[in-house]
C-alpha cells in the first residue's frame, strides 16, 4: 500500500481563505501533509482548525488559495468527491445517525451491493467485524447507535474512516471524550495507518498526546497558519507561545478558599448495576473532584445528583433541605447547576442564538417581572459571555457556527447564570484550549473563593491534582478512595481509579 502513495506531499493547502458573511473563519490557512506521517495541528478555539478540516472534507468550498492532493490541483463541491479521493474525515462531533445499526452507519450512502443488486448486509457485516478486532473493539454490529457512550460513538466515526481505505486521514479531536485505554487503541491504530504509508493529521488540544504521537506539528492563530516543526525540535512552551502570542504564567491558578458549611450532601445513593451506596459532601469554597477512568459512573452519578436520572436509594440534601427525586427544576430552585459532558446534545439548543443560549436557564426569574425583554437578556447573556471570552462578535450569532470550544464556554456560561450555590461540571475543559483551560480553571476557583462548593468530574489528572481540594475516586460504581489535596498524587489516585479500594484515607 505503502508504495502507491506518490512522493511529495500527500496533500497541501496554500493560503486558503474562508470567510461566512462578515466573519473571517481562515484568513491565510496552510498545512502540508506528508505520506508516512502523523501530523498534528493546533491552536486556541475558533483558531479556524476544523474550518480547514471542513474544506478539505468538501463539507465548505475556499474563497481562495491552493488546495492540491497528490500534487492535483482539486476543488470539492461535496463531501463524496473528497471521499472518493481518498480523504477521510473523522469530525470533532460525532455524525452519527441513532436509529441505524452499528454496522449501517459505518456505510452510510456506500452500503456494497451482491450481484443481484441488493445491499450485502453479510459483506458490511464481515467488513465491520474485521475492523473492530483490529480496533480491539467489542461492539455489537447489529445494534442500534442511539444509546452509544460517546467514547464508542468516536469509535465508530474512526471505524468508518478505515473503512473507507483513505490515504489522507483526519482525526478533529477523537480523543476529546476516550479514556486511557481508548486513547492507546486509537494511537496503536493511527500508527499503523501511518506504517501503512498514509498520512494522518491529528487535532488535539492535549500537548502529551501531541508529544507522543506526531512526528510533526502545525500551528494557527486567529485564522492564519504560524509555523511548521518538526515534534523533536519544539516544547510545550514554544508551542504554546505560537498559539497565543504569549506566555501562559499559571495553568492551574488554584486560590486558598476558606472552606465552610457543607451545601450538597449525598447520602447512599444507589441506582443498580450502575453505582453503588455513593456519599460525599460538597462544602462551601470547595473544589471536589470526582476523579476515575471513563465508565466508572461518574457522569451518571452527577446526573443523578442533579435530578436528570433516577436512583433507587439514598438522598441528596442541599443546604439540610431534601432534594425532591428526579427534579433537575427543584434541584436549580435548591440552587444546583449540571454542566453536562456531552454539551453539544445536553446542553445546547444548536439552532439559537448564543444569547438565547446563555439565558436559557434563567429565563423563568428574569420572567418574574412579566416579561422578558431582549434587554435584559443580553445584559446577564453579555456578562457571561465576556467572563469567559466566549469569541463571538454577536449574541444572535447561532451557536452551531461557534467553534467547538466557543460552543462549550456557552454551556457553561447559561449555567454559571444561573448562580448555582453548587456547580457540577462534567469534564470542565474538554475541548478547550490552553489559554481558555486556565481562565476555566480561574473562573472555578473564584466561584469557590465566592463560597459556592463545585462538584468537577474530570479524566484528566493534572487537572484534578491542580485544582480539587479533595479528590473523591470512582472505579466501577463506587467510590474507591478519598483523598486530601496535600496527599493527592498521580499515582494513588490512578491506582484507587484501577484498583479495589485499600486505599481510603
Ligand atoms: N458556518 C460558520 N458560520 C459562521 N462562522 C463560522 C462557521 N464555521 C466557523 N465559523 C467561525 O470561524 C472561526 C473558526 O472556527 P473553527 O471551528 O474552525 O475553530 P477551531 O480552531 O476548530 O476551534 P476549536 O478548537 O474550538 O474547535 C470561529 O470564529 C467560528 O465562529
Ligand atoms: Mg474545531
Amino acid at each position: 500500500m505503502a508504495a502507491e502513495v506518490p512522493p511529495g506531499a500527500a496533500l497541501e493547502l496554500h493560503r486558503v481563505v474562508k470567510s461566512f458573511g462578515p466573519v473571517i473563519a481562515l484568513r491565510s490557512g496552510s498545512l502540508t501533509l506528508h505520506p508516512h506521517s502523523i501530523h498534528a495541528l493546533i491552536g486556541e478555539n475558533g483558531a479556524g482548525k476544523s474550518t480547514l478540516v471542513k474544506i478539505m472534507a468538501g463539507l465548505y468550498r475556499r474563497d481562495s488559495g491552493d488546495f492540491r492532493l497528490h500534487g492535483e490541483p482539486v476543488d470539492f463541491t461535496s463531501t463524496a468527491q473528497s471521499k472518493a479521493a481518498g480523504i477521510a474525515v473523522i469530525y470533532q462531533e460525532p455524525t452519527l445517525f441513532p436509529d441505524l445499526s452499528v454496522t449501517e452507519n459505518i456505510f452510510m450512502g456506500r452500503q456494497p451491493v451482491n450481484r443481484f443488486g441488493r445491499i450485502d448486509r453479510r459483506a458490511m457485516r464481515t467488513e465491520v467485524e474485521q475492523i473492530f478486532r483490529r480496533l480491539g473493539v467489542t461492539l455489537d454490529p447489529d445494534r442500534i447507535t442511539d444509546g452509544l457512550s460517546i467514547a464508542d460513538q468516536q469509535i465508530l466515526e474512526i471505524a468508518k474512516a478505515i473503512s473507507l481505505d483513505a490515504s489522507v486521514l483526519i482525526m478533529d479531536e477523537p480523543t476529546a471524550a476516550l479514556s486511557g485505554v481508548e486513547v492507546e487503541r486509537l494511537f496503536a491504530v493511527a500508527r499503523s495507518l501511518r506504517d501503512e504509508g498514509r498520512a494522518v493529521l491529528f487535532i488535539s488540544h492535549r500537548f502529551d498526546e501531541v508529544f507522543a504521537l506526531c512526528d510533526t506539528v502545525t500551528v494557527m492563530r486567529d485564522g492564519a497558519y504560524v509555523a511548521t516543526t518538526p515534534i523533536v525540535e519544539t516544547t510545550v512552551d514554544e508551542l504554546v507561545r505560537q498559539m497565543v502570542g504569549r506566555d501562559i504564567t499559571e495553568l492551574f491558578p488554584k486560590q486558598d478558599a476558606v472552606v465552610g458549611d457543607p451545601l450538597l450532601e449525598v447520602e447512599g445513593l444507589t441506582s443498580p448495576g450502575i453505582f453503588h451506596d455513593i456519599s460525599f459532601t460538597v462544602r462551601s469554597g470547595e473544589i471536589v473532584a470526582l476523579a476515575g477512568l471513563v465508565g466508572a459512573g461518574r457522569s451518571e452519578v452527577a446526573r443523578a445528583v442533579f435530578g436528570v436520572d433516577a436512583y433507587r436509594e439514598g438522598r441528596v440534601r442541599m443546604l439540610g433541605k431534601t432534594v425532591p427525586h428526579r427534579n433537575p427544576t427543584e434541584a436549580m430552585r435548591a440552587g444546583l447547576a449540571l454542566v453536562p459532558e456531552d454539551r453539544r446534545r445536553q446542553g445546547l439548543v444548536i439552532d439559537s442564538a448564543v444569547g438565547g443560549n446563555i439565558t436559557l436557564a434563567i429565563r423563568r426569574r428574569l420572567a418574574k417581572w412579566g416579561l422578558i425583554t431582549t434587554g435584559m437578556e443580553n445584559r446577564a447573556a453579555r456578562e457571561w459571555a465576556s467572563r469567559l471570552e466566549v469569541k463571538t462578535h454577536a449574541l444572535d450569532t447561532v451557536a452551531a457556527t461557534l467553534s467547538g470550544g466557543n460552543q462549550q464556554k456557552v454551556v457553561l456560561a447559561k449555567w454559571l447564570a444561573t448562580d448555582p450555590k453548587v456547580l457540577i461540571i462534567d469534564e470542565p475543559t474538554r475541548g478547550i484550549d490552553v489559554g481558555t483551560k486556565s481562565e476555566v480553571h480561574r473562573l472555578l476557583s473564584q466561584l469557590a473563593g465566592e463560597g459556592r462548593g463545585i462538584l468537577m468530574i474530570s479524566s484528566e489528572l493534572p487537572e484534578v491534582l491542580g485544582m480539587a481540594d479533595r479528590v473523591l475516586v470512582m472505579r466501577e460504581g463506587r467510590i474507591t478512595a478519598e483523598i486530601d489535596r496535600i496527599d493527592a498524587t498521580s499515582e494513588n489516585v490512578m491506582f484507587a481509579a484501577t484498583h479495589s479500594s485499600e486505599l481510603n484515607s
